[in-house]
């Protein structure tokens, strides 16, 4: 019998979501014979029950276009915001997978929407998820499509803030995405030639940061790009956060990011740089241009791996799956197996390693 699958986009967009619904979709249609419809606007739209056909007209022309034709939203199943009240509207969306005759459902998404797919999993439907965002934080796959796009802008954005940094002898703090994980200050702080480069998952002390960049100075250096990821804290900040805030800290996902102040910590830390060094400090927040545009092509190529082998383990019928890019295979990773876990930066992580020996403060 004809299989029959829904694919919907849910949380943050990334570049690379258009080319992998094509991978799936092309896939599905052309080489499974599969019925393939979309879902509006992540799980909202599959409670809303608003399709987009996705009979193969809609599959073409979207490889290098960025953002989701689908349209995206932070909509939980179980916490979704109806008549201005959270509602547990998992079984309508139960409803919707069956009225559609759906045999498989396929969650684009990072951490939150693995943890949305694996709920309805337990309501007995058929997922699949495939790990998309910037932050590269999703647990039990090599990469995730969207990194290494804005990993290329980020980069850029730090090389042409050098030649400002430097004719003006200026510290830049340049304020990177990534959620709670370091992934992306790190690839771009280490690409791009940060000087000083502060993660999530490495606390650091101003003070230290401060001579570290007062010792450039004194080196004929006085001007120094530090980049700060988004999730990143001092030591004094993790003090002052309350143990419930702390506990919350670390259950947060990718579906709570827009819950979350960063803005701030960024500006207070230029702050103080400028007072503890004596240098003019500026402020660059590259926010949401690192996930617009057209995806790299590694993206690509990693979207459309992730999509075709998707809809080859639909047509097996091995479901519950997320499917994870491993060397150059694809492998399916039990949702249960990832579950609520996060992929943050180990501190003996080669590209740390590799940052300080080439004299890569990282504030500890
Ligand atoms: O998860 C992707 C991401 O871009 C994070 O890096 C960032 O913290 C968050 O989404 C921003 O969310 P929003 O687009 O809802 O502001």
């Amino acid at each position: 019998m004809t299989q029959q699958i829904g694919i919907l986009t849910s949380g943050g967009d990334s570049p690379g979501l258009n080319a992998a619904i094509r991978g799936v979709g092309k896939a599905a249609l052309g080489h499974h014979k599969m019925h393939v419809v979309g879902f509006r606007d992540g799980f909202r739209g599959l409670m809303e029950n608003r399709i987009m056909a996705l009979d193969g007209g809609q599959l073409s022309g979207i490889l290098t276009t960025g953002g989701t034709i689908l349209g995206t939203s932070r909509d939980k199943p179980h916490k979704m915001p109806v008549g201005g009240k959270l509602m547990d509207m998992t079984d309508a969306i139960a409803a919707n997978y069956h009225d559609n005759h759906l045999d498989c459902l396929v969650c684009l998404g990072g951490g939150g929407t693995l943890k949305n797919a694996l709920r309805l999993k337990k309501q007995g439907l058929n997922v699949i998820t495939l790990p998309k965002t910037i932050d590269n934080d999703v647990w039990g796959t090599d990469i995730t499509f969207g990194f290494d796009t804005a990993l290329g802008i980020a980069t850029e954005a730090i090389d042409r803030l050098h030649s400002t940094a430097h004719s003006h002898h200026r510290i830049i703090v340049v304020e990177i995405m990534g959620h709670r994980a370091g992934w992306l200050a790190l690839g771009a702080g280490i690409a791009g030639g940060a000087d000083v480069i502060l993660i999530p998952e490495i606390p650091y002390d101003v003070n230290i940061v401060a001579e570290a960049i007062r010792e450039r100075a004194r080196g004929g250096k006085p001007f120094s790009i530090v980049a700060v990821a988004e999730g990143a804290l001092s030591v004094q900040d993790i003090a002052a956060l309350s143990p419930a805030k702390r506990k919350k800290k670390e259950d947060d996902t990718e579906a709570d990011a827009a819950e979350i102040v960063y803005a701030g910590r960024t500006l207070k830390l230029a702050e103080r740089l400028e007072k503890l060094t004596g240098l003019e400090a500026r402020v660059t927040i590259l926010g949401h241009l690192q996930r617009g545009g057209t995806p790299s092509a590694a993206d690509r190529i990693l979207a459309t791996r992730l999509g075709t082998a998707c809809a080859d383990l639909i047509a097996k019928k091995k479901y519950g799956v997320m499917v994870a890019a491993k060397g150059e295979d694809t492998v399916p990773v039990k949702l249960e197996d990832v579950g609520s876990k996060v992929k943050t930066v180990p501190a003996d992580h080669s590209w740390i390693l590799s940052a300080r020996r080439v004299g890569t403060n990282f504030g500890d």
